[in-house]
């Protein structure tokens, strides 16, 4: 099976190889964040270790930490969920596997934003769902609208079962109001289309919280995590919220696929809900970080950046550098030791305009890197423009 490389992946191995010869490198390539899980998730992962069996959970992970999720929607979003629609998950990642297979056919299409997260369009593509790229940019705040969507629809093939939304996106950090979400959330309804709702960057915002689809529709699929907000990627938790008609699919697909999900993981997110303190304190340190890369980008002359409403990234065009964004980063890496992630991993069709900052880091190591970048685009002004740019 020929299944297209993460991308971002191949940049963390360059960079740690030109660690492993002793250089220093500035890391704003990898989605993550640069801190631990919360201590009391850390506490109550020791604990669970020392009395509990740790033996499997029902497919859909246990019932006090589905109820607390409820709960949570409750709290942050008024919205009511039925703890029974609730699935804990592998990641995000293990959910859009159950998403895809659940609720696509074989050669149904998809509808995926370009650019966006690049695992939604490889993992349709693993499992024999097509996926349909809806260029999005800065006239639509890099984020799909009825019209784009129309215009997809009427332009090739059978129609679309399925649209894939973020929000706030990964690369572009954007987000959708609540009038843009219901226009979507209506424009699939009205067509029989499958909305999923990737809401992995929820709690990361730096205005107003994004809407959860819960909110104005019944029948999305949506998609959490623990890995982002919560500071939990390494324990590979996320968890679903599906629609009445799917929760027996979407169940039975996970037994069979990954029986349950890490069950120490489950006893530490449950604990992770009361670290509220220390959670609101890392997206503060992301506001603060986020200032530092726009600030430090302008001073760079790379003004074009996305709507950076929320997670911790900032995706900027620059084509004005006169080379492609795999050759900027490579050169990037080479000479500085400040690693990026080329659009292209998210956009294959404009993303050579484009690189991805991730802010989530130190922020004395986001200083040093745009001081970096801003000495060398000043050294290196510049040549034309980059071909097919
Ligand atoms: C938009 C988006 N969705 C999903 C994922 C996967 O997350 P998880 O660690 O929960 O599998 C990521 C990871 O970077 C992401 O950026």
């Amino acid at each position: 099976m020929d299944i297209p490389p993460f991308h971002v992946l191949e940049v963390v191995r360059a960079a740690q190889a030109l660690e492993a010869t002793g250089r220093r490198v500035l890391h704003l390539e990898v989605g993550q964040p640069s801190t631990p899980a919360p201590a009391l998730a850390r506490q109550a992962a020791a604990d669970v270790l020392q009395r509990d069996l740790l033996g499997y959970t029902t497919a859909n992970g246990i019932e006090a930490l589905r109820r607390r999720i409820a709960r949570h929607y409750g709290e942050r979003h008024d919205v009511d969920v039925d703890p029974g629609r609730i699935v804990l998950t592998a990641g995000a990642s293990g959910g859009f596997v159950l998403a895809f297979l659940a609720a696509f056919e074989h050669g149904e299409r998809v509808a995926v934003t370009e650019p966006g997260y690049p695992c939604y369009r490889n993992t349709l593509l693993a499992f024999d769902r097509v996926p349909v790229g809806v260029p999005v940019g800065s006239e639509t705040r890099f984020q799909p609208t009825p019209a784009l969507l129309d215009a997809v629809a009427a332009g090739r093939g059978d129609r679309l079962a399925g649209l894939v939304v973020a929000s706030p996106s990964n690369p572009t950090g954007s987000a959708l109001r609540a009038d843009e979400l219901a226009a979507l959330a209506g424009w699939c309804s009205q067509r029989s289309v499958r909305l999923v709702a990737d809401e992995i960057y929820h709690g990361i915002a730096f205005g107003s919280a994004p809407p959860t689809a819960l909110s104005v529709s019944d029948e999305a699929i949506v998609l959490n995590s623990f890995s982002k907000y919560f500071s939990m990627t390494g324990w590979r938790l996320g968890w679903m919220v599906v629609p009445p008609a799917l929760v027996g699919p979407v169940d039975r697909l996970a037994a069979n696929l990954f029986i349950c999900p890490s069950v120490l993981s489950q006893h530490a997110a449950l604990a992770a809900f009361e670290a509220t303190d220390e959670l609101e304190g890392h997206v503060h340190r992301y506001a603060e970080n986020r200032r530092i890369v726009l600030d430090g980008l302008a001073a760079a002359g790379i003004t074009e950046v996305a709507p950076a409403d929320g997670a911790f990234y900032a995706y900027a065009d620059v084509h004005h550098l006169g080379a492609t964004s795999t050759e900027l980063c490579r050169r990037w890496l080479d000479e500085l030791g400040v690693a990026a992630t080329p659009g292209i991993d998210f956009d294959p069709v404009r993303g050579e305009r484009f690189v991805r900052f991730c802010y989530a880091g130190a922020a004395e190591d986001l200083r040093e890197a745009m001081g970096l970048l801003r000495s060398w685009v000043a050294e290196n002004q510049f040549r034309s423009p980059a071909p097919g740019s």
